[in-house]
Parts: C-alpha cells; sequence; structure tokens
C-alpha cells in the first residue's frame, strides 16, 4: 500500500487531508519522548511535523526515525491529519520512512538550531540555505524577481540582455574588474545601461536583468562584489518619467511580495505595517531640500557632520534623510559633478544633473539609481574626455547621438538592495544564494 501512496510536497500536503501520501525530503529536526518520536520533515516547499508512536508503527520504522540524524535525506509516507495547532495546519501519521543517505552521528550537520557566528554561517553557505529563514528570503528574492520581470513585460518592455564582458566603463573606473580578454584588456559590466540605451533606440521601451560586477573596496551592509540589476531604458522619457515608473515598480515589488509571499514574511518576522503603504505616490526632494534637511538635522543634533553642499550622501546621510518618510523617497537634481558622465545637465541649471535616487525606508539606502542621458553629441564627448574614459571605446555609444538621438531615460535597482529591505535584513549577503564581497569568494 504505501508504494502506491502519491507523491507530494508539503506546501501541497493541505490537499490530501486524511489521504496516505509520500514526501520526499530530508529531516529538519527530532522530539523524542519515551514512546513517541516527532520527526519534523522539510522538503523545500514547507516543515511538516510527522508523529510516530512506537505502538502504531513498525519496530523497524521507529529504530530508523530514533536513529535519524538532522538532515538525512528521508522518503517518508503517511497520513495527512489536519491539525489546528500545526504550524503549516497539518501533521503526518508516519507509516514509513525510506533512509537514502544518513548524516553521521559523529559528523553531524554543521548548522545545528543554535546561535553560529555569521562568519561560520557564510563559510557554510551551501548548508545555511537549508534552514527555513534562510529558505524563506530566497523564494521572496525570487518573487521579486518574477514581479520586476512581469512589470516590464505587461508594460510593454521588450527584455534585451546586455553582454557582461566589456571593453569600458559605466560607473566609473575605480570598481572595475578587468579580466583578460585574449590579447586585450576588458572588464566585467558594472551595468547593462550604456548597451540598453542602444537597445532604446531600436525597440523603444527595453530592460535588461543580469549580473553586474564592482570592485567595491567598501565593507558595507549594502554592498556586494557581484550583483543583479534591473535596468529599464525608455526613447523619449524624460526623468519625471522615469520617476514616476519608478515609484509604480517599487510598489509592485513590495506588493507582490505581500500578496504572494505571506507565508515568507512570516517566517522572517517582518513587520508588515512598515510594507503595506508602500504604493504611489513617494515623496520627491531635490538635493538642495535634501541638504537643508541634513543641515537642519545636523543643527539638532541629530546628524553628526555638517553636510555642504555639493557632496554625494554618504550611508549616514541617506539614513537620516529616509528616516524622515515611512515611503521610498525620491531625491533628485544632484550635482553633476558627484554624479555619473552620462547624465543630462537640467537646462535650468546646469549644475546639476537630471537623476534621481530612490533612498529606501528604515535606513536602507539607495535601491534605484537612475537619470536623464546626455542627448547631445558634443557635450557627450566632453564629458567622455573630461572622465578620463577611452574614446575608442565609446565610438558606438557617441553613434546613438548622431544617428537619431533623442531624449531618453532609465534607473536601475539593485535586486539584493530591494531585498534587504522588504524582508528587513541586516545584511545584504542574506539575499542572494552566494554572495560575494570584498572578503569573500568561498563556497
Ligand atoms: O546607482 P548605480 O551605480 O546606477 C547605475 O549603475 C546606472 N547605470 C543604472 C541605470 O541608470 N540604468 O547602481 C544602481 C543600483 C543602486 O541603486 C543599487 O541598488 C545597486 O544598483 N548597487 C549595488 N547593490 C549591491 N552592491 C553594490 N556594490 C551596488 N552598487 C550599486
Ligand atoms: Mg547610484
Amino acid at each position: 500500500m504505501t508504494e502506491q501512496a502519491p507523491i507530494t510536497t508539503i506546501a501541497e500536503i493541505g490537499k490530501h487531508d486524511g489521504e496516505t501520501v509520500t514526501i520526499r525530503g530530508w529531516l529538519y529536526n527530532k522530539r523524542e519522548s519515551g514512546k513517541l518520536i516527532f520527526p519534523i520533515f522539510r522538503d523545500g516547499t514547507g516543515v511538516i511535523q510527522g508523529v510516530a508512536p512506537k505502538n502504531q508503527v513498525t519496530p523497524e520504522v521507529f529504530e530508523t526515525l530514533h536513529t535519524l540524524t538532522d538532515e538525512s535525506s528521508v522518503i517518508v509516507t503517511g497520513k495527512v491529519r489536519a491539525d489546528q495547532r500545526a504550524p503549516g495546519g497539518f501533521e503526518l501519521d508516519v507509516i514509513d520512512a525510506k533512509v537514502l543517505q544518513r548524516v553521521p552521528e559523529d559528523d553531524p550537520f554543521p548548522i545545528a538550531r543554535k546561535e553560529h557566528g555569521i562568519d561560520f554561517l557564510m563559510e557554510n553557505r551551501h548548508l545555511w540555505v537549508r534552514t527555513p529563514r534562510q529558505a524563506a528570503i530566497l523564494r521572496i528574492r525570487a518573487e521579486i524577481i518574477r514581479a520586476a520581470r512581469g512589470f516590464f513585460d505587461d508594460r510593454g518592455f521588450t527584455l534585451t540582455d546586455p553582454p557582461i564582458l566589456t571593453p569600458a566603463a559605466c560607473e566609473g573606473t575605480s570598481t572595475l574588474f578587468p579580466v583578460k580578454y585574449f590579447d586585450e584588456d576588458a572588464f566585467l559590466t558594472q551595468s547593462g545601461q550604456l548597451y540598453i540605451e542602444a537597445m532604446a533606440m531600436a525597440l523603444g521601451k527595453v530592460y535588461s536583468f543580469g549580473p553586474t560586477f564592482r570592485a567595491e573596496k567598501s565593507k558595507t551592509r549594502r554592498h556586494l562584489t557581484e550583483f543583479w540589476m534591473v535596468e529599464p531604458e525608455i526613447a523619449y522619457a524624460e526623468l519625471n518619467d522615469i520617476m514616476e515608473l519608478a515609484e509604480n515598480f517599487i510598489s509592485h515589488l513590495v506588493q507582490s511580495v505581500i500578496a504572494h509571499r505571506p507565508d515568507d514574511l512570516k517566517i522572517i518576522g517582518r513587520d508588515l505595517t512598515k510594507l503595506e503603504n508602500i504604493k504611489p505616490p513617494f515623496p520627491r526632494l531635490s538635493y538642495d531640500d535634501a541638504v537643508k534637511m541634513l543641515q537642519e538635522g545636523h543643527a539638532k543634533g541629530a546628524v553628526e557632520n555638517r553636510f555642504e553642499w555639493g557632496g554625494d550622501f554618504g550611508s549616514p546621510d541617506e539614513t537620516y534623510i529616509s528616516s524622515q518618510f515611512d515611503k521610498p523617497v525620491m531625491v533628485h537634481r544632484y550635482p553633476t559633478k558627484v554624479k555619473a558622465f552620462y547624465m543630462e545637465p537640467d537646462p535650468q541649471r546646469p549644475e546639476l544633473a537630471l537623476c534621481v535616487d530612490v533612498l529606501a525606508p528604515e535606513g536602507y539606502g539607495e535601491i534605484i539609481g537612475g537619470s536623464q542621458r546626455i542627448g547631445d553629441y558634443e557635450q557627450l564627448r566632453k564629458r567622455i574626455l573630461e572622465h578620463d574614459l577611452p574614446e575608442a571605446s565609446f565610438k558606438w555609444y557617441l553613434d546613438l547621438r548622431k544617428y537619431g538621438g533623442v531624449p531618453h531615460s532609465g534607473f536601475g535597482m539593485g535586486i539584493e538592495r530591494a531585498v534587504a529591505w522588504i524582508c528587513g535584513l541586516e545584511h545584504v549577503r542574506e539575499t542572494i544564494p552566494f554572495a560575494r564581497t570584498l572578503t569573500r569568494i568561498y563556497p
């Protein structure tokens, strides 16, 4: 009879109340009291408690469960029973348990249900991901990516993937990862932007989603050296258009996670009141006003150093500004000289760039950076030279201003920063399957 039990997953087990089913997974944990064993199984879709009383299972099955070690792989057959007190609403009365591979008693699974230091956990990331909290974060990441692609796909954007091996910098030469490209020097891409600008001139509304690389020397909770960016780029769009797009986009991501991953948000203990009101419109703040806000904060003793107009915001500045709002705040028109070479100057005040940074609430800092792009050929050429960039590598990029140039704009959102904020995590290293940072490239 056990041979014929239908195979299901823990997530789907509610559809089989009263039936005998088979699940395939691992032993997560176990409680035992003499004649009664409560093995807790996980299968990647969820966790369920089994019940095995000595007088109701065969001696072999009881012995198997009694000696079963955490994270041993096991195929379990049992009868599904609704139980209000059970976390998922169901328990499994165990009938049979077949062990595939038993974790040795004297070399147990290293991630025990106790506190470990972060270095130990990162060193064992390949195993740490099996714990419910990490699995929940990874499912939320997947939902955010699904929602991001869906957002653009549903609005007439074409996905156009830029190259990862590139001959030149997009976001400053100080964070380039060099690679040897046969006899030439090349770099891992910092952003797909320049290439999707070309795509926007061909297809109108495009986006890219892929890995990007920055040799960041900063060891902060916001920086990875390899991260995933989603970047829309739109022909004929101006700064205001992409600000509106950004607030709708972020709201869509947050509301999708609330709608589709409520159980995972619960597992990680996220305060939903902080997410529920993330809906357009978002506050807009000019750089000038943001500077005033920081200076007033300094006068009140809430900001340590006095911020002078003209500089770029550091993490503490961004944290203070965002703490004044309960939604992401869109800071626009930074001084040209602290921003990237390709940004269009504000015609009213050429010392400012037509750009926007979206700062997430709760101190998560910048999650989106975007701008209108320089439209004029000569001006762009001048900027490339001013920034010491190799003109020859940018010939094709300049061509876009020669052959039917139009105003165009776009932005980039780092998926990991968005996941960190939406999940309320301390550090971006938990938001990606295997984080790459200044100090880590293993496992
Ligand atoms: O502001 P950034 O540098 O903008 C660009 O790369 C533009 N070319 C994007 C565009 O307009 N198409 O980076 C965009 C976003 C940041 O707001 C942040 O979310 C993320 O990428 N990001 C990082 N995330 C993790 N680790 C890092 N080291 C990051 N650097 C940027
Ligand atoms: Mg930026």
